[in-house]
């Protein structure tokens, strides 16, 4: 399958309902410390604010926050590591009134409520260690 080009932006709107799949697969092993990050951003530039951060330190943790003109806010860590080394995975951010959920390989795993309004967000990027299949925006639930 052809593979999108990292880092990979891509312009969107995420209001309550909408959804972005995004599935890849870490480019090295567990033992180099490979990450994945997605920042949804409220500019369409990367200096931007970012609403929700998302970085993912595969086979340790995964850190949540948001950033604004004074830096980053306070740090959500969770130990849930559902990611598996060397296999593909399909991560699903939903938009949902009071927060994100993330999905990873159908399995509810992370949740960050939102402290940016959800209709800020206008760009996504998607880099660090992964390659990346298919990233899809998925308008509505359902
Ligand atoms: C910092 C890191 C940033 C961001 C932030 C999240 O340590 O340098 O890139 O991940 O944590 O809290």
């Amino acid at each position: 399958m052809s593979e999108l080009h990292v880092p990979y932006q891509h312009r969107l709107s995420l209001p309550p309902g909408s959804s972005v799949t995004i599935e890849g697969k870490p480019t090295k092993c567990f033992s180099m410390n490979p990450q994945l990050q997605v920042d949804l951003h409220t500019g369409n530039d990367e200096n931007s604010d970012i609403a929700f951060h998302f970085r993912v330190y595969f086979g340790d943790c995964v850190v949540m926050n948001s950033r604004d003109c004074a830096g980053w806010g306070f740090p959500v860590k969770s130990c849930e590591m559902p990611f598996e080394n060397g296999k593909p995975f399909k991560l699903v951010i939903s938009v949902l009134q009071n927060e994100y959920q993330v999905k990873v390989n159908d399995q509810y795993c992370y949740s960050f409520p939102h402290r940016v309004d959800p209709q800020y967000v206008e760009m996504m990027q998607v880099w660090r260690d992964v390659s990346l299949t298919s990233v899809c925006v998925c308008e509505r639930d359902g």
